[in-house]
């Protein structure tokens, strides 16, 4: 005998069908295992590993899709060609939409059944090689490069990694520049929908009118100014993924109308009469709470369900300064492209100062500061001086290196800057709770360098 092609199972009821295949696959070099049974054959697929299983979609007892889902939970890499009488094509198109490679209508002759087989398993093949070779060849997008060293930061992507592939909703919640949409992006990279568009929805910029005719179409005459049919964004996306940012700021009203849509999977455009089926991920992301906004009546509890199948909870970065080193580190290399000499990496006293901070803005502001500390940079490593002085305000720590007015200074600032904070920008009430006129209140903050606006 030559080398075995691959070890394939068939499930079916109907002996006379079981041999058949017998036959015809192992004369043409396969490795064959028959089960009679739905439950024998999802058995035997807990106990070996096939590279493709045949299984009829009409069996007594349990239905053939239910045994493609259990199939599928056991082992979702296993190729499934599902066999359908002729007239049942639509629950063949089921099976493929549930993961099934391919559907062979009976009945089929042997060379119907090579050919099926063949081709699913050389697809497959070019499957697992692409994503190989993406790999080895450095192909990499940004959302590969999410650096998880903490082990707050390494039980998240656990998570993300396992839940990618299985096409359900994942909420994600984080502080403002965690990384909610750069773990959105992982996911839908990950997940079979990746050759599909990933689009991401700022909720906070839908206009509550506008909302209908944006996500979902609408026909041409269906309002004033509606001079042509439109398809909605979701139509667009078909088959792929949407991020729906900022979920907490959506109304009530728009929420009923997404709420629909993920339990009908249809949309109707706007002034239209046809029904248009939708099949995307849906993904979402908020910087709040949403079980508080949710006791405030201000989010759908139904809704919430439905977009959190699964929780990713993104820790904030003062959680994780284990990963600060490699951030940095990740940072700097990028904008070394920009430079002419390339920067080695940060001084100690600088990494400490790092350490060391709140980080409010999480992975954004780290960002931020070290793009801007990589442009004023003049040695060959960021040094302190390259750093924000708000990162060494508070720092009392040595004294002797600063006038008493430096001190001040720095305490002035840090003072300022919290001050804003709790005020949400707001400049009469900090000047009030300061005990200060608003223009020396102005003027004060001027001499800082700050302004207002970054802090609403
Ligand atoms: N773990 C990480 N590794 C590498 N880069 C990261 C990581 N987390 C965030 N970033 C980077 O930080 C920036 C902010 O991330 P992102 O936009 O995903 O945050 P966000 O939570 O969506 O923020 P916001 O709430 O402000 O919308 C991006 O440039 C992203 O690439
Ligand atoms: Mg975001």
């Amino acid at each position: 005998m030559g080398v075995v092609k691959g070890k394939i199972l068939v499930i079916d009821d109907e002996e006379a069908l079981l041999e058949a295949c017998e036959e015809t696959l192992s004369y043409h070099g396969y490795e064959v295992e028959l089960r009679n049974r739905p439950e024998a054959g999802i058995e035997a697929v807990r106990g070996h590993s096939f590279d493709l299983v045949l299984i009829d979609l009409k069996m007594p007892g349990i239905d053939g899709l239910q045994v493609l889902r259990m199939i599928k939970t056991i082992d979702v890499q296993l190729v499934a060609v599902v066999v359908t009488a002729f007239p049942e094509i639509d629950t063949a198109v089921q099976a493929i939409r549930e993961g099934a490679f391919d559907y062979l209508p009976k009945p089929f002759d042997p060379e119907q059944l090579l050919i099926v087989v063949e081709r699913s398993l050389q697809q497959k093949r070019l499957v697992d090689e692409n994503a190989y070779l993406r790999q080895a060849l450095g192909e990499r997008s940004e959302a590969d490069d999410i650096v998880a060293h903490s082990a707050k930061m390494r039980q998240v992507m656990d998570l993300v990694d396992k839940v990618a592939d299985q096409d359900c909703s994942v909420l994600i919640e984080g502080e403002t520049g965690t990384g909610k949409e750069i773990i959105a992006r992982r996911i839908h990279a990950l997940s079979h929908r990746r050759d599909r568009p990933f689009l991401p929805i700022q909720c906070s910029t839908l206009p509550e009118h506008l909302v209908e005719s944006e996500l979902f179409g609408h026909e041409r005459g269906a309002f004033t100014n509606a001079h042509a049919r439109k398809q909605g964004l979701l139509e667009m996306v078909q088959g792929g993924t949407i991020f729906l940012d900022e979920i907490s700021t959506t109304g009530l009203e728009t929420q009923a109308k997404l709420l629909r849509v993920l339990q009908e999977h249809k949309v109707r455009r706007v002034g239209g009469q046809e029904l248009v089926d939708i099949d995307i991920r849906v993904l979402s992301a908020s910087n709040e709470d949403l079980q508080e906004a949710i006791a405030q009546n201000r989010f759908r509890q139904d809704l919430y369900y439905r977009l959190n199948v699964v929780k990713v909870l993104l820790p904030p970065l003062h959680e994780r300064s284990e990963d600060i080193p490699l951030l940095v580190d990740m940072f700097i290399r990028r904008m070394n492209a920009k430079r002419d000499k390339p920067l080695q990496g940060i001084g100690p006293d600088a990494l400490a100062l790092l350490l060391d901070y709140a980080w409010p803005g999480n992975v954004r502001e780290l960002q931020n500061i070290i793009e801007r500390a990589c442009l004023l940079a003049t040695a060959s490593i960021i040094q302190v001086a390259d750093l924000p002085e708000y990162l060494h305000e508070g720092k009392i720590s040595a004294p002797m290196e600063s006038t008493l007015q430096q001190a001040r200074n720095r305490f002035d600032r840090q003072y300022l800057r919290a001050l804003l904070q709790e005020c949400q920008g707001n400049v009469s009430r900090a000047a009030v709770v300061a005990g200060m006129h608003r223009s020396s209140f102005q003027r004060l903050l001027k001499k800082h360098d700050l302004h207002s606006e970054e802090f609403r």
